[in-house]
């Protein structure tokens, strides 16, 4: 296994360019699978969830090619409609392969997701959707197994008791998008790679309308032809880096990022008393040396992300005061503040809440990576940790941030990738 060794204290410049988002790229690999010919995706992140969802396309039958961050996906070739455990429980956004799946082929057999560090990860509503529109689901020794003679449009309720679901609104567009009649998804996620998805489906001959709220009206379809297609920048990505330059009291541009997708974090940022300027082609951080502290809750879009939670705790652990984030979306989403107390920061927890006493400084250790954005937030913290800080099991930052160290080794910080003595 691998790690990073990173000297804190390096100031930051320059510029860093934002990756295809890789919430966005998942569901819309997964959706190709319903064109009748081939699709071709550009600015795809090369990141391990891509390749496991490039693995499960070929496993299932169809050709793939990925060079570049260009994509090309031919599902001709598609003879089995099944994802083995091995595959489903290294990644759970693998489920949104069920609905293009049932939508095309009328027929699924897919490993429960199962639990992960950020909590349960239930798919009540997905099944709930597919059984609204007439799908027949059985639960047969920890696989999901999908069949329909045919889809037929209905009105589907999509909330849960945490709100709107990001990939049960994409399996659910999925599948009405081939249906017989017309599917209305009320209270569906309005996160921005949903738009996308939808976008996406429409230029395959899909017809949707009312993307990006919390009521999506889709008209059922016979066929889907192949399309060329961009994948959006990846806004968690880029609330990453921005957290970056604000905690490493740097100015930064981050590029090619979409600010409409950031205004909850812009928001908080402001009102931690820093300034912050955008346009349509970069971000850039205007540090100070202090920054207040805040009380934050996580939402669905467009409120404050559940995926930038841990960064921000990270960027909170060295405000003026006490800071209070309230984790609304995985309550139990908190892995990462026993790794970053060691780093000397002073978190408690009760329950969903996290209490964060800010402290003058935090000093470099040994921590462990356990979770994807968890990780992130101990990356974030090893910049400016005086010392030297080490993360071990970098792989779950493998899965999301594409060249991280190159990235950051470019922006001037002093970060590397070495083997893990054994
Ligand atoms: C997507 O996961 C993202 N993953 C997650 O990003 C992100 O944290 C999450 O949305 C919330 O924004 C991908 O897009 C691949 P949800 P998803 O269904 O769709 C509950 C990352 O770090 N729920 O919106 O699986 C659920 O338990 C990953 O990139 C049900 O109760 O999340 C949670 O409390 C981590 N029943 C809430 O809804 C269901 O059937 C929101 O989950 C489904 C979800």
């Amino acid at each position: 296994m691998e790690k990073f060794i990173i000297e804190g204290g390096k100031k930051l410049e320059g510029e860093v360019q934002i990756s295809g988002s890789k919430n966005a790229a998942l569901p819309i690999i997964a959706a190709s699978i319903m064109g009748e010919g081939k699709t071709i995706l550009h600015n795809v992140p090369n990141l391990k969830d891509v390749q496991t969802m490039i693995k499960i396309l070929n496993y299932m039958g169809a050709k793939t090619e990925f060079k570049n961050g260009v994509l090309e996906i031919d599902p001709s070739g598609i003879y089995q409609f099944t994802a083995p455990y091995e595959f489903v429980s290294t990644m759970r956004g693998s489920i949104c392969l069920l609905g293009p799946l049932l939508a095309k082929y009328k027929t699924a057999r897919f490993s429960m997701p199962g639990g992960c560090v950020i909590g349960p990860r239930p798919i009540d509503l997905h099944i709930k959707g597919f059984k609204k529109l007439g799908i027949n689901i059985e639960n047969e020794e920890g696989y999901i197994v999908g069949k329909a003679d045919k889809i037929k449009g209905n009105i589907i309720f999509l909330g849960g008791n945490f709100g709107s679901s990001v990939l049960a609104t994409a399996n659910i567009m999925c599948a009405a998008t081939l249906a017989e009649g017309e599917t209305i998804i009320e209270f569906s996620s309005c996160e921005p790679e949903i738009v996308a998805l939808a976008n996406f489906l429409k230029k395959m001959g899909g017809r949707i309308y009312g993307e990006g709220s919390h009521l999506i009206r889709i008209e059922g379809v016979k066929k889907l032809k192949g399309v060329e297609y961009n994948i959006i920048p990846d806004r968690i990505e880029a609330g990453t880096y921005i957290l970056a330059g604000y905690m490493t009291k740097s100015k930064i541009k981050i590029k090619g990022v979409i600010y409409q997708h950031l205004l909850s974090l812009f928001d908080k940022l402001e009102e931690a008393g820093l300034e912050i300027s955008y346009n349509d082609e970069y971000v850039e951080t205007i540090p100070k040396e202090r920054w207040k502290a805040l009380e934050i809750t996580t939402l669905p879009f467009p409120g404050f992300p559940t995926d930038l939670q841990a960064q921000m705790m990270s960027f909170l652990t060295l405000a003026d005061g006490i800071s209070l984030i309230t984790e609304k979306v995985f309550p139990e989403r908190f892995i990462h503040v026993g790794e970053l107390n060691r780093l000397g920061a002073d978190i408690t927890l009760d329950g969903s809440k996290a209490i964060i006493k800010g402290v003058n400084s935090l000093r470099g250790t040994k921590v462990m990576a356990s979770d994807l954005r968890a990780s992130a937030a101990l990356v974030l913290a090893g910049l400016v940790a005086e010392g030297t800080t080490e993360i071990s099991r970098i792989y779950h930052l493998d899965r999301g941030y594409e060249n991280l160290e190159n990235k950051l080794s470019i922006l001037g910080a002093k970060i590397k990738r070495v083997r893990e003595e054994s």
